[in-house]
């Protein structure tokens, strides 16, 4: 069965950069850049260029070196924002315009203090006035999560009659439920006027720990498109993780949907993304936190040396992590201290084990983690010593 391609439109050096204190220069711009180029993404959102000069400038840099993805700029549905953004795409092969507005009644109200008639004029002047510089535009209807289903509707009606190829519907307060968002998105699929001139993206925020599952349902109900971040980091709580629905999507072949994500890149473009912003994905993070493939209890060690899919869905190489860890700690057993003894250099008969193991576990009680220098030391002081081999 072929399977149908989501798009991935990282927006991790525009929303992910908004965290405070990760804000980067042109020179890391550049380097993540080439980086999420190599991961495959389809589309890198370099920045926001009428934001600071600096920002502009990234936004130029970014657009010269990126060899196959889009390059995309965020404005406000407004001229000079448009205009600042389509000069900083120019050198770019593929730009662009990423603008839109906000349309629920609270941002009508309190952002714009206008109506909902005004608001639909200025989505459609936005992207006509967007289209005049560039091909490719996409409209966000900012806080769509908020927003109802009909007017929703509208709005996108009004962005595609005006030319935009992409609509993207944020999640701005991540306030949906995976349920609601899908039902949108269907809707949106079923009753907007044009849909078949553009595709739906989904951009959910992470305030109630729901981006990632949002962001499926999304799909699931006919978005081509996922806007994520590395590491899910993003404003607040953050974005929807790109390494979380690429393995989702991967893992669940059934639904049909696929990405063009060389996933052994991955832990390292974490790495690299989590070194320049100066923030670390927490250990437990999926897919590329330190004990996403980390081991520690007994009954699971024992599992996973046996065969590793007893408790791994997934395959560490295919994320680019060397191999699963096995961690030992005062729950660890038999197995995993014979494990890591041999992958240090001891081969213990089952009697050796038995004493070795004693010392271990009145070593694991005073220590949190047994590292290798550690496995040294219990191997040394117990009085089988003399009598183990190398392994
Ligand atoms: O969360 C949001 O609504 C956004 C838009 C600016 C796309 O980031
Ligand atoms: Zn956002």
């Amino acid at each position: 069965m072929s399977k149908e391609q989501i798009q991935i439109f990282d927006t991790t050096l525009r929303d992910g950069e908004q965290v405070p204190g990760c804000k980067l220069n042109t020179e890391q711009k550049v380097i993540l850049a080439k980086k999420l180029d190599h991961l495959g993404v389809d589309v890198i959102e370099a920045g926001f260029p009428i934001s600071s000069p600096g920002d502009f400038k990234s936004v130029v840099a970014v657009s010269s070196i990126v060899e196959n993805a889009t390059v995309c700029g965020l404005t406000r549905a407004v001229e000079r924002d448009i205009e600042v953004a389509a000069d900083a795409l120019r050198t770019a092969k593929k730009p662009r315009i990423h603008t839109g507005i906000g349309t629920s009644d609270s941002h009508i109200k309190h952002k714009f203090n206008a109506t909902r008639e005004e608001i639909l004029e200025r989505a459609h002047a936005a992207v006509k006035y967007a289209k005049s510089f560039v091909e490719d535009v996409e409209f966000y209807v900012e806080d769509a999560g908020r927003t109802d289903n009909e007017y929703l509707a509208r709005v996108c009606e009004a962005a595609i009659k005006a030319g935009a190829t992409v609509l993207n519907i944020p999640d701005t307060t991540g306030y949906c439920l995976p349920s609601e968002y899908g039902a949108k998105i269907k809707y949106l699929y079923e009753n907007v006027e044009g849909i078949d001139k553009a595709i739906l993206s989904c951009h959910c925020h992470n305030d109630l720990g729901l981006a990632t599952a949002n962001s499926i349902e999304g799909v699931i109900n006919g978005a081509r498109q996922i806007e994520c971040t590395i590491n899910g980091i993003g404003e607040r709580a953050g974005n929807t993780a790109l390494e979380e629905v690429v393995m989702i999507l991967k893992q669940h072949a059934y639904l049909g949907l696929d990405t063009g994500i060389h996933t052994e890149e991955l832990y390292s473009t974490s790495q690299l993304v989590s070194k320049h912003m100066g923030i670390y994905a927490q250990p437990n993070k999926a897919i590329v936190g330190s004990n996403a493939f980390a081991h520690s209890s007994g009954i699971h060690q024992d599992g996973v040396i046996k065969h590793r899919e007893t408790y791994e869905i997934i395959d560490p190489k295919e994320v680019g992590v060397t191999e699963s860890a096995i961690v030992l700690t005062a729950r660890s057993g038999r197995a995993a201290l014979a494990y890591r003894a041999k992958k240090v250099g001891y081969e213990l008969t089952k009697l050796q084990l038995d004493e070795v193991y004693a010392n271990f576990l009145a070593f694991a009680d005073r220590k949190k983690e047994i590292e290798d220098k550690d496995i040294h030391e219990i191997i040394e002081t117990s009085e089988v010593y003399q009598q183990i081999t190398s392994a």
